[in-house]
């Protein structure tokens, strides 16, 4: 008899859905292809020599290198979590170990956190638009998107205390330099987000993801950080999620967890029933190579990618035609389009790839309600200045001519 997989295969799982632009996206890994799809770093700025001798450092010292290769507690290596809280406190966050769980990359910490508060039909505030992959995470448990409307200085607070007074207690933010525009919220938005938050016991996910990825002027202060618990360990309205995807290299599948502790004791037992801990190597390697990069290396990223930006923004402001608007991020990898309403961007991305050789992600992929037809992410890290430049002119040149035709 053959296996009735759908009967099988249970709804949450179900939910899952494949993007339908992946497959129009493999193209944009050939060669002839200026890809500004990407959403990853710069693999000429992982710092391999750094690597080598952290790892062979490591294998030469009998007592630490048998230890990174044997198992390990589920909250992380201390050493690792205490280097995350100094870190943290070095930007005004004051939290402890006990608030650290090691997670395999920020994403882990996404669905675990889906798991620990969402459940079919509870309401989760998001911004319009969001980093796609946290509505995957999220869409496992079915639940109930509820939008809120973003303007230059972050989520427009009546939404989101409309979202809080309807009933949602939840809130996926990401207030540096979000992924997919680029956008990071004032000062004041902050501040007030968190009022709004309190004021209904609401708890905030913060996405830290790209925080340290800062090119212009001061780092406005995190969620968390503006979070004050006054040493009460088990306090806190906001919980962070950090990475090392972006600053070391993602590989290492090294993300954080940084909440109260009882959130953090529900996580810890559900890292032990999931994959008992993350890579005991791989944690001691993190730990060492941050030890010793930063904060140069991160100093190097930033000049490297704010040149990449310049050259994109640049590029944008002598070849768009008018009509068509873009951000201008401070930090990050992103670049968010809003192209005239009467081009879809999907129906330009085939174009694109055909004809003008330059790959995107069109936008309506991270909006909830699936609006954002005429909008597209693009990324500026990977490509080569002269690519950049380049690939601009020609989606610019081409965005003219279907503007014009209409
Ligand atoms: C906003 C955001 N959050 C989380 C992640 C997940 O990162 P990782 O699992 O590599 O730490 C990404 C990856 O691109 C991201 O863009």
């Amino acid at each position: 008899m053959t296996i009735q997989w759908n009967d099988l295969i249970v709804r949450d799982a179900r939910a899952l859905t494949a993007s339908e632009i992946r497959d129009l996206l493999k193209v944009a890994e050939r060669p002839e292809i200026t890809s500004f799809a990407g959403g990853v770093p710069d693999p000429s700025l992982f710092p391999l020599g750094d690597f080598n001798d952290v790892y062979r450092d490591l294998m030469d010292d009998d007592v630490a290198g048998r230890r990174s290769l044997q198992y390990s507690i589920s909250e992380g290596l201390p050493a690792l979590r205490q280097w995350i809280v100094d870190d943290l406190a070095s930007s005004g966050a004051v939290r402890g170990i006990d608030n650290i769980l090691i997670t395999c990359g920020a994403q882990q910490g996404l669905d675990m956190l889906a798991r620990l508060l969402l459940e079919p039909g509870r309401e989760i505030v998001v911004e319009k638009p969001t980093y796609l992959g946290a509505m995957q995470a999220f869409s496992m448990r079915r639940p109930t998107y509820v939008g809120v409307n973003m303007d230059a200085d972050g989520p427009v607070v009546a939404d989101l205390d409309a979202a809080f007074a309807a009933g949602a207690r939840i809130a996926y933010l990401a207030p540096d330099f979000q992924n997919p525009t680029g956008r990071s919220y004032s000062l004041e938005r902050r501040l007030a987000v968190l009022e709004v938050a309190r004021q209904h016991g609401a708890v905030i996910l913060e996405d830290a993801a790209y925080s340290k990825l800062s090119y212009d002027g001061e780092v406005i202060p995190s969620l968390l950080a503006l979070d004050e618990t006054h040493g009460d360990q088990n306090a806190g309205t906001v919980i962070q999620l950090g990475t090392f995807s972006k600053t070391l290299a993602p590989a290492l599948r090294i993300g954080w967890v940084c909440a109260p502790r009882p959130a953090i004791e529900r996580l810890v037992l559900m890292k032990q029933a999931g994959d008992l801990h993350v890579s005991t190597i791989n944690q001691e390697v993190a730990l060492r190579a941050a030890r010793r990069l930063f904060p140069a290396h991160i100093d190097t990223l930033r000049d490297a990618y704010r040149s990449k930006r310049d050259t994109m923004l640049a590029a944008l402001d002598e070849f768009m035609p008018d009509g068509v608007t873009y951000t201008r991020p401070e930090g990050g990898m992103f670049i968010w389009l809003t192209l005239p309403e009467n081009i879809d961007s999907r129906a330009l991305l085939e174009l694109a790839l055909a004809e003008a050789k330059v790959a995107f992600v069109p936008g309506q992929a991270f909006f909830c309600d699936h609006s954002g037809c005429h909008t597209a992410r693009l990324s500026f890290a990977t490509e080569k200045p002269e690519r950049i430049r380049a690939g601009i002119e020609r989606l610019a040149a081409l965005i003219r001519r279907v503007h014009n035709q209409y």
